[in-house]
């Protein structure tokens, strides 16, 4: 977690770091801070939000040409001003800004006291910059080569930007396991956790691959690795628009990627399938056809919401291609010396691209032999590379902490992989394909159609907005889908919510059912829908509140339930992607009707880059 941002070039250094780090406060909003050369090397931080830090900036010359920023999601020691980042070194001569964790900083922290340098913070990336310093004071070397040098001594991940005030036109900059961009502008360099900090100036960027270092110096970009090999810099061209990172006049981010829907969802399928000759067409898997077609097993690997739309995946892999699917939590999965053979492919669904525990599952997985095949929003994040071969989902930049467009882009990516494996292995006949590939196709215009639900919603988040608790029931396909729902209002809301499987509530939650409870029921028509009757039975027995989400027309469950929200019909294949959205919605506005912060929710960040 952790938004890092730096600037040297001909503008005033502040303000463009001062947005730079807005743009990245979704990766953290514990504290944010900066180190600037303005006289001298000043470092200004502050418990809170950026716009805190603005604030308090208010009555400084903050004027300078260079300088560093952060924006903290608290790792290392509470967030406070003093673990807030920039970071001094002990001689005050060297500060930093870090994202990640340093394993062994407890042990360097040992031996650095020893060697009489002193610390003001609890955090892990102090110990660094006085690694940085020790280095270069007793080897009597330059600044980047004592970056170079301490690379070799931290174990852990880091993306880490260093501003000296002996050399105050060079930023040195190094990564390993946390993003790093460099953009590449006239005159003048960027450094950040993601592009959107840099996209406003210019689309030419540099991606750091993990052990490289970046000097900045007299408008000079030199990247080495850490054993000093010179590279080429791979310079990148973004296609990223700058609304898309903007909130183009909705409340909130969360909103506004909500709405997005029906445009993020055909992004996603764009040019990937031809309705009239049943063709489907993917890049990535067209690559590895033979190896999907004679898998043993699919394993995925994810977390959060991403591991929802993969347990969404298992249902159309299974369905569709007949191949055996298990999901698994990366973070377990990487821990319980699973088994995997070369035969496995592994499938990373990732939004970011940089959860630390999916790219360490997949690297398992890889060093197993297994083929691994990646489902990334971000282009050139870590696990997209990371991977053999893969599909963008091309939802665009999702900014709100709580993942909503993205999710809707991976089931559908991941439904084009499936019918594209059924067809190849002969599971998927021709008629059943069509059938499908003409629904996908309609499904944006019928997400347009879920989005006016907008106002009814916000009436029954009205009637709800105070509960402490929440079921979510689903069967098959909307199974993932409840647990999704609860976890969108879990953690934007902070009211309690559990997603189950509708049937599995009498083995223990239907305990939890009184006339106080709010029961969302997903009960579309499709294979499990008598059963879902049944089962709503059960809740209006026990006086529970029924929110049933239904099909289009449907009269039997309106009947026995206390609010009813319609949806499109669909194949049951697809109806994730509409039945999700009424959920969205309604987290969304009981999270504002109590005065949360959607996009920014506590204890938070949207890219989970450490374990
Ligand atoms: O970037 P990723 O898709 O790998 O992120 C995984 C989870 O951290 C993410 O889905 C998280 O659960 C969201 N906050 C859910 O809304």
């Amino acid at each position: 977690m952790c938004g890092i941002v730096a600037y040297v070039g001909h503008r005033e250094a502040c303000p463009v770091i001062i947005k730079g780090l807005k743009r990245l406060e979704y990766r953290g909003y514990d504290s944010a801070g900066i180190a600037l050369m303005n006289g001298s090397l000043n470092v200004y931080k502050k418990k809170g939000k950026v716009a805190d830090l603005e604030a308090a900036l208010a009555d400084v010359d903050t004027h300078g040409n260079i300088g560093i920023g952060h924006t903290r999601w608290a790792t290392h020691g509470e967030p406070n001003d003093v673990n807030a980042h920039p970071h001094y070194s002990t001689s005050r001569n060297i500060a930093i800004i870090h994202n990640g964790i340093i394993e062994n900083y407890a042990s360097l922290k040992q031996l650095l006291i020893q060697k009489g340098h002193t610390f003001q913070s609890e955090t892990d990336s102090e110990v660094f910059i006085n690694l940085i310093e020790d280095i270069r004071v007793n080897n009597n070397c330059s600044l980047p080569e004592a970056v170079r040098l301490a690379m070799h001594e931290v174990v852990g991940a880091y993306a880490i930007v260093v501003l000296s005030k002996d050399t105050p036109n060079q930023l040195i900059a190094a990564r390993k396991g946390s993003p790093l961009v460099v953009g590449i502008g006239k005159g003048e360099f960027f450094l950040a956790s993601d592009a959107t900090p840099i996209i406003e100036y210019t689309n030419e960027v540099v991606y750091l691959n993990d052990y490289e270092l970046a000097v900045i110096h007299d408008g000079q970009l030199d990247i080495r690795t850490k054993e000093d090999v010179k590279k080429t810099p791979y310079v990148q061209t973004l296609e990223m628009a700058l609304e898309s990172i903007e909130k183009g006049g909705y409340e909130h981010f969360m909103l506004k990627e909500i709405f997005e829907q029906p445009k993020s969802i055909l992004d996603s399928m764009r040019g990937r399938m031809i309705a009239e000759n049943d063709h489907l067409m993917m890049a990535g898997v067209r690559e590895f056809e033979n190896k999907f077609q004679n898998a043993d097993r699919i394993i995925i690997v994810a977390c959060g919401t991403s591991w929802h739309a993969g347990l969404v995946a298992e249902y159309l892999f299974e369905d569709l291609a007949r191949i055996p699917v298990e999901v698994e939590y990366a973070s377990e999965f990487r821990y319980r010396n699973p088994i995997i053979t070369e035969k496995d492919i592994v499938i990373a669904i990732s939004q970011s691209g940089e959860t630390a525990d999916t790219l360490a599952a997949l690297e398992l997985a890889k060093s197993k032999g297994a083929t691994i095949f990646g489902v990334c929003n971000v282009v050139g994040s870590s696990i997209a590379r990371a991977t053999d071969a893969g599909a963008y989902t091309h939802a665009g930049p999702e900014i709100g902490v709580a993942s909503t467009k993205a999710f809707t882009a991976q089931v559908t990516v991941l439904t084009l992989i499936a019918m594209i494996i059924g067809k190849k292995r002969g599971t998927l006949e021709t008629t059943k394909l069509r059938q499908l590939i003409a629904e996908m196709e309609s499904i944006p215009s019928k997400v347009e159609k879920a989005l006016q639900l907008n106002e009814q919603i916000i009436g029954i988040s009205e009637v709800y907005k105070d509960a402490t608790n929440f079921l979510y029931l689903g069967r098959g396909y909307n199974f993932p889908v409840a647990l999704e729902g609860a976890l969108k209002l879990k953690e934007i809301s902070y009211i309690h919510a559990e997603g189950y499987p509708a049937a599995e509530m009498k083995h223990g939650p239907i305990a939890l059912i009184d006339e106080q409870m709010p029961v969302v029921v997903i009960a579309t028509k499709d294979s499990s829908y008598e059963k879902i009757v049944s089962n709503v039975q059960e809740v209006r027995a026990r006086k529970g509140k029924v929110i049933a989400v239904v099909t289009e027309g449907d009269t039997t469950i309106p009947a026995m339930a206390d609010h009813v929200i319609e949806i499109p019909e669909t194949s049951e294949h697809l109806v994730p992607l509409l039945s999700v959205i009424p959920l969205q919605l309604l987290s969304y506005h009981i999270a504002v009707m109590r005065g949360c912060n959607v996009d920014q929710p506590r204890n938070l960040a949207k890219s989970v880059t450490v374990e």
